[in-house]
């Protein structure tokens, strides 16, 4: 057994379905309140040392609140990246979005780094849609449904404002010529027993699925083939993609290319705190689609760290560690400043849930409102961002 077959095996004991008796991660659903410590042994990755951050300013001179504030926790191989990043190799960064509903505030976090890795490192960028993901995982939506969503939500991806020089989004079934190769490369490496051990796949899963994971690989080894030479790929995107990273990582070296590299981050809880924002669950979330009416209701009925009545929070005080509407405003809107000064005031009785909530609702409303004038203005610039033969000529 080499090393690659050793991480395989590590993880596929814990198989990724359950993690633990307490909470489970695996790419398609979040449930109950994850041990981000407990899930970086579970999965075999490592935690973004201050070592890492101090590495990153030194190249960047800037580090993002995301890294700072610890939402992007875990790694592989990001100091490999930056090493290597300093001896003058780039890297191309990859993440994806499979477009089953709208797009929510969370989606938008992995998004908001990898902007500010391109940014700093002029990084290209391969954006994938897998609408065959969610064709072939959906109990409900139509292949027809599912390509709606895959161009509502390449708006939001452009309205991020990435670099239209240095990004191209690839649609799984519109560019699948491009992934094909790749995807028979990679499938004929790995068993069934690996993807059932990884994935959790049953006897009842359509063939289809258990293809797929190949596909989400093949962007990882994309740049190699673009620049005709091994490149090294960072992928960004929340710890839940990681299962389909551990594999990919099996087969790289076999295949004469580098393991891919990755920055896990959390996950934007809830508004109803259980568990992550999540598009099966509208409620829990702010998409970037609804309206302020919509964004005031959802706010308004969110849960909180707040005592039952006014009076018990004037002397108790609140807990702002398990408060979704305070994670909101301190993650997307307050600086390091306003948000101890907030955490201070609710702990101390000196705020009000209601006034933690309607703060949220005004900057929620303020930041949608723009971010609507963005995904417009995208309409008339898809053209530019698509994938094509040779993509960045
Ligand atoms: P999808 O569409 O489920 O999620 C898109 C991105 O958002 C992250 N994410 C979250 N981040 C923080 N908080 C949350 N509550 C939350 N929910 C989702 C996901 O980790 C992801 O980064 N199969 C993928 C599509 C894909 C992809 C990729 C993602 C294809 N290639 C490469 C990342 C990297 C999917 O369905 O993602």
């Amino acid at each position: 057994m080499d090393v690659h077959d050793e991480e395989i095996e590590e993880s596929s004991d814990n198989e990724v379905v359950n993690v633990s008796g307490e909470y489970s991660v695996t790419p398609w659903q979040v449930d109950g309140v994850v041990d981000y410590n407990k899930i970086v042994q579970d999965f075999g990755t490592r935690l973004i040392t201050p070592e890492i951050i101090e590495k990153l300013k030194i190249i960047s001179g800037n580090i993002h609140p995301l890294l700072s504030r610890g939402f992007f926790f875990s790694h592989r191989d990001f100091d490999t990246i930056l090493d290597a990043y300093r001896n003058g190799d780039n890297f191309y960064l990859y993440t994806g979005r499979g477009p089953s509903g709208h797009v929510h505030m969370g989606h938008l976090m992995p998004w908001f780094f990898t902007k500010y890795l391109q940014d700093t490192f002029k990084s290209r960028l391969l954006f994938q849609i897998t609408d065959d993901e969610k064709f072939l995982y959906s109990q409900h939506l139509s292949l027809q449904e599912v390509e709606n969503y895959a161009y509502d939500n390449i708006l939001d991806v452009i309205a991020m404002g990435f670099d239209p020089k240095l990004t191209r989004i690839i649609i799984d079934t519109k560019n699948i010529h491009a992934l094909y190769p790749l995807y028979l490369e990679i499938s004929k490496r790995l068993t069934f027993s690996t993807a059932r051990a990884v994935f959790g796949f049953k006897p009842s899963s359509n063939i289809g699925m258990i293809g797929f994971p190949a596909i989400q690989a093949a962007p990882c080894f994309l740049p190699s083939l673009i620049e005709q030479k091994p490149t090294r790929v960072l992928i960004p995107a929340a710890i839940d993609q990681d299962p389909y990273w551990r594999i990919t990582r099996d087969v790289a070296e076999k295949m004469g290319y580098y393991k891919p590299a990755q920055i896990h981050s959390k996950f934007v809880p809830s508004l109803e705190m259980n568990g992550k924002m999540s598009s099966s669950k509208p409620t829990s979330a702010i998409f970037t689609t609804d309206n302020p009416e919509t964004i005031e209701n959802k706010i308004s009925g969110a849960y909180t760290g707040g005592q039952p009545s006014v009076g018990l929070q004037r002397i108790l005080g609140g807990n702002p560690d398990a408060c979704p509407v305070f994670w909101y405003l301190s993650h997307f809107f307050d600086d390091g400043k306003d948000s101890f000064e907030r955490s201070l005031k609710c702990r101390t009785g000196n705020l009000l849930c209601g006034e933690c909530k309607s703060d949220l609702t005004t900057q929620t409303k303020l930041f949608i409102s723009k971010f609507t004038r963005r995904r417009d203005q995208a309409r008339n610039k898809i053209g530019s961002f698509l994938y094509e033969d040779n993509p960045f000529d």
